[in-house]
């Protein structure tokens, strides 16, 4: 398989009142399209500076990031924009919804904004909304839903271009059980479906289901177990123990 996301020799590093802090230094790894890769390592360890900056939403000190055969470094800020808004899908921490809009017209407005067909993305919102079970939000204001309905919109959004990759900052962290594996599944399904995944987790139990897992620890990657791919449910204990087992190896 092709790789979608290359990176090299990236560092990056954040001068904060003249000090410099050396967050991510020289980091090599690539994501295979279609491949569903998780990222681990303790608090701090650079986990969201890495996806930050793998992504486009901020630029490495040093290295370069190759997105479909595309130096990022290359690209113009409209060229970036448009590469992130049409290839890219985010679920991020800070959520970045717009408050003013409710939650069908932010899940529709990057849709609006890649493609003319405004009846065939309507379709296609309420389509991900309904499997996501948060379709009787769609006219809530952002303010109005709960945490685990904002995250579930936040996939929606994601999904709403059909990106090449999605890339997911502790996507199941704030959630119940309920609505973790809601949002699991419909980003296992869009996987399955061809989309590649680089996602930060905490959980043994959600980072189980990837193909290959990352340890970070202070901006270095520590090492890489490759799980494969889970073709059925019943793996995932098996699949949870030897990730725990590994990570123990890791000082996890
Ligand atoms: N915008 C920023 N400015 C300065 N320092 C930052 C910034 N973002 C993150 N850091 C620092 O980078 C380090 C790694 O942070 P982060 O990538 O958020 O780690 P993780 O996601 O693994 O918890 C921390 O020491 C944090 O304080
Ligand atoms: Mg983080």
């Amino acid at each position: 398989m092709e790789e979608i996301l290359s990176v090299k020799d990236l560092c990056k590093t954040y001068i904060v009142r003249s000090n410099s802090n050396n967050v991510l230094c020289n980091i090599n790894l690539s994501v295979r399209e279609g491949e569903f890769v998780s990222v681990m390592g303790p608090s701090g360890s650079g986990k969201s500076t890495l996806l930050y900056t793998v992504s486009g939403m901020d630029s490495p000190t040093s290295g370069e990031v190759v997105f479909a055969g595309q130096n990022l470094s290359g690209l113009n800020r409209r060229e970036l924009t448009q590469l992130r808004l049409r290839e890219m899908g985010f679920i991020f921490q800070q959520m970045y919804m717009m408050k003013r809009l409710s939650v069908l017209d932010n899940i529709l407005l990057p849709g609006y904004q890649a493609n003319s067909d405004r009846r065939a993305v309507l379709e296609r919102a309420e389509s991900l909304m309904r499997r996501l079970g948060i379709i009787e939000t769609a006219s809530h204001e952002i303010t109005e839903v709960s945490g685990g309905e904002l995250q579930r919109a936040c996939l929606c959004r994601a999904l709403i271009n059909s990106p090449k990759i999605i890339f997911a900052d502790e996507p199941t962290g704030a959630l119940n059980s309920r609505a973790a594996e809601d949002v699991m599944r419909e980003l296992i399904a869009a996987n399955r479906a061809g989309t590649a995944v680089m996602m930060v987790t905490h959980s043994e139990r959600v980072a189980g289901k990837s193909d290959r897992v990352l340890y970070l620890m202070d901006g270095d990657i520590r090492g890489e177990l490759v799980l494969g791919r889970m073709t059925d449910e019943t793996e995932s204990n098996a699949r949870e123990r030897k990730l725990r087992t590994w990570l123990e190896e890791r000082g996890w």
